[in-house]
């Protein structure tokens, strides 16, 4: 075991020292080639310090000297085993880029496998599993995998959000101390941060060292940033448990949820690509052109009648709509928000003759058929919770927990609820034809409890396991996470899912920072993004057309909308974005993703371009008034430097988004130039009116 473990792949390293009793993390960002040196670990010991000096420990204990928050706490009964001293036991590369450290404490009786990977994308994948190797319970309390940092780390980002306002960016100096973020929702949450990035001072879109980590977990959670007097900055993530939640018999184990790492020395721009590589390299990431869709929510909510339904059907597809959704209300009893959930058959009062008529005819129009679930779910007043009054999950005591949008929490640890709602949904799925599921779940989990005991762990995984079997009993559904807009989005539930509603909020200017820091680690094609009515419903904002569809282009694009009635330029206007999606959906949804780092506010510009630099597709958006009379000139970063571009603005070129239509230079014609000046010198902007768009295509030109 005297060896240095050197994991490399996509530019990146991360080199464990395993000479010593205990591994150490001798450094974590840019590749260092083949040969790295052993021995560079150590720093010298302080005056008035533990005589174990301070080390990056991989698996930090109190017993290795570490004095900051513990990587493991647990005890046994009467607080035997309460402080672990886990040494290393044995080490195994499991594969290129992968490894697996042992480290046992036979006093304790614990055992812990640290997994190791390091992707050839630039992915570091941690997880570790906890094994009670005695003969007495080991009660659980935390489980963290911190994730070091490296020279020059000064500043951290992460998001936080709520309904209607998820991913939103907040930024702190690094001091000393730690910077804790817990999330005790039973669901990842509204307010939880998509990512923690810790970087160089000033690190921006595309400029700075940043070191970033993800949690893959969709339940209770905790991320920390933790910098002792000692060390550089640890960002820990960590499951939540609740008192007595996890306790492992002799034998059991633990295992925690991934934590995802990705560094870059170029800006947030480098990580983002880490991610949206690694993502798109999964066999299961959707690779089919991702269809329009109509989602009919904010079109008629719980107002269904086929009718009705069917001419927006006949209306979506004269749009270029491919896939129609329908969302809440067509189940027994589900005529608002207060009856239904939990009674998973059609509502013959509002669809005698089923499903089926509404299907057929959305089929025939050559549209796939979507339906909205929320299965975690029930109304007290519904029949299953009638005839179940004991499927609520909660803390016992005679309790239910306190109720949100009238609805509680189906607990899905009992067998029989579990298989209740599988066999429904089985159903559903076999007797109609269903290619998607809206998978809804919209409430915190709070106090859930089975026969009395904590609960969440198990609900979450419970849940998981749902959406697997379902998977597995119709491979061709698709299926979205929703969860009151954004409140679950993860890389845990895309495991599992096909796309991720970032936000009940389709207000454009809303959108476009949710979107933008949804996709600093999902890739476009994962988000769904819908054309909303003028006048937002959740804001009451109103937005010109061309700049609602050119936010939702960059997504997996939709409308959720009551399109029966558009005037003739609405339609023209939607049926042209429709169309642009279609044409540049496969660059959108493959593509290199770019943030420019502009100095004003007001404006912002992105864009996708291609891997191989043939082509790119930008947006430039006013959000608001701008201290300056003109936008002044904006580089377009990620091309060939080399190459000749055509640049030509392609959207909108029906109705006008600039202030002055008389002045706006190089827009009517476009204009050629090098990759290399469009980085360097860049393009003057017209001036656009404030909450206002323009979609900038890039060609490589061929002459
Ligand atoms: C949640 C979802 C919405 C919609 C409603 C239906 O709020 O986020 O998109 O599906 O439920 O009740």
């Amino acid at each position: 075991m005297n060896h240095v473990v050197n994991l490399r792949g996509g530019g990146a390293a991360f080199v464990i020292d395993l000479t010593g009793p205990t591994p150490v993390v001798v450094h974590w960002g840019a590749d260092l080639g083949e040969s790295v040196h052993s021995g560079i670990s150590s720093n010298p010991v302080p005056h008035a310090y533990l005589a174990t000096g301070a080390k990056q420990e991989l698996f930090p204990q109190a017993s290795n000297g570490w004095r900051g928050r513990p990587a493991l706490e647990g005890h046994r009964a009467g607080g035997q085993a309460f402080s672990s001293s886990l040494v290393t036991s044995g080490s195994r590369a499991t594969a290129g880029g992968e490894c697996e450290i042992t480290l046992s404490d036979p006093d304790a009786a614990l055992e812990l496998v640290v997994d190791i990977r390091l992707s050839g994308e630039g992915m570091l994948r941690m997880r570790s599993t906890l094994t009670n190797t005695g003969r007495s319970d080991y009660s659980l309390l935390s489980l963290t995998t911190p994730v070091p940092t490296g020279l020059g780390a000064a500043e951290i980002l992460d998001l936080t959000g709520r309904w209607c306002r998820e991913q939103h960016p907040q930024r702190q100096p690094l001091r000393q101390g730690t910077w804790l973020r817990e999330y005790r929702h039973g669901r990842t949450g509204h307010d939880s941060s998509l990512f923690t990035a810790v970087g160089s001072a000033g690190f921006s879109n595309r400029a700075g060292s940043v070191w970033a980590t993800h949690f893959g977990f969709s339940g209770n959670h905790s991320t920390s940033v933790e910098k002792t007097p000692s060390g550089s900055a640890l960002v820990g993530n960590a499951e939540l448990f609740s008192p007595g939640e996890i306790v492992l018999l002799p034998g059991e184990t633990y295992t925690t949820p991934w934590t995802y790492a990705a560094y870059s020395a170029e800006g947030l721009d480098g990580v983002t690509e880490v991610f949206h590589r690694w993502l798109r390299s999964r066999s299961t990431h959707p690779r089919t052109p991702r269809p329009v869709v109509l989602n009919t929510w904010e079109a008629v909510y719980f107002d269904h009648d086929l009718d009705t339904l069917i001419e927006l059907s006949a209306s979506a597809e004269r749009l270029g709509v491919e896939r129609f959704v329908l969302d809440d209300g067509w189940f027994r009893h589900r005529r608002d928000d207060t009856a239904g959930l939990g009674d998973w058959y059609v509502d013959d009062d509002v669809w005698p003759n089923g499903l089926t008529a509404l299907i057929d005819d959305v089929r025939a129009r050559g549209m796939q058929f979507g339906l909205w679930v929320e299965p975690e779910m029930v109304n007290q007043d519904s029949d299953i919770i009638r005839a179940h009054p004991d499927w609520i999950s909660g803390p016992g005591l005679g309790r239910t927990p306190v109720e949100w949008r009238n609805q509680q929490v189906i607990d899905l640890v009992n067998p029989d609820a579990w298989d209740y709602v599988f066999a429904r949904l089985d159903a559903l799925l076999t007797e109609n034809t269903i290619s998607y599921l809206k998978w809804d779940q919209n409430r915190d989990l709070v106090e859930m409890g089975h026969a009395g005991a904590p609960s969440t762990h198990q609900q979450t995984l419970a849940a998981y396991r749902l959406i697997d079997a379902l998977r597995q009993a119709h491979p061709t559904v698709e299926i979205e996470s929703c969860s009151s807009g954004g409140a679950r989005v993860d890389l845990g539930i895309l495991e599992r899912t096909d796309r991720v509603w970032a936000s009940d909020c389709n207000d454009a200017l809303e959108r476009h920072t949710i979107q933008r820091w949804t996709e600093a680690i999902l890739p476009p094609e994962l988000v769904g993004t819908h054309v909303g009515p003028s006048t937002a419903h959740t804001t009451a904002r109103t937005h010109s057309l061309s700049f609602r569809a050119i936010i939702a282009l960059f997504g997996h694009f939709g409308i959720e909308w009551d399109v029966r009635n558009l005037t003739d330029a609405e339609f023209t206007e939607l049926a042209q974005a429709v169309g642009l999606y279609k044409t540049h959906r496969g660059l959108i949804h493959s593509g290199t993703a770019v943030h420019a780092d502009l100095t004003d506010p007001a404006y912002a510009l992105s864009g996708m371009v291609a891997q191989d630099g043939s082509e790119a597709l930008f947006s430039f958006v006013s959000l608001g008034t701008s201290p300056d009379e003109i936008p002044g000139r904006v580089g377009f970063a990620g091309l060939d430097p080399r190459a000749d571009y055509r640049v030509a603005v392609v959207f909108p070129t029906l109705t006008s988004p600039y202030r002055d239509q008389g002045n706006v230079g190089w827009v009517p014609d476009g204009i050629v130039a090098s990759g290399l000046f469009l980085a360097q010198v860049g393009l003057p902007m017209p001036i656009l009116n404030p909450e206002q768009g323009i979609l900038i295509h890039i060609v490589r030109s061929t002459s």
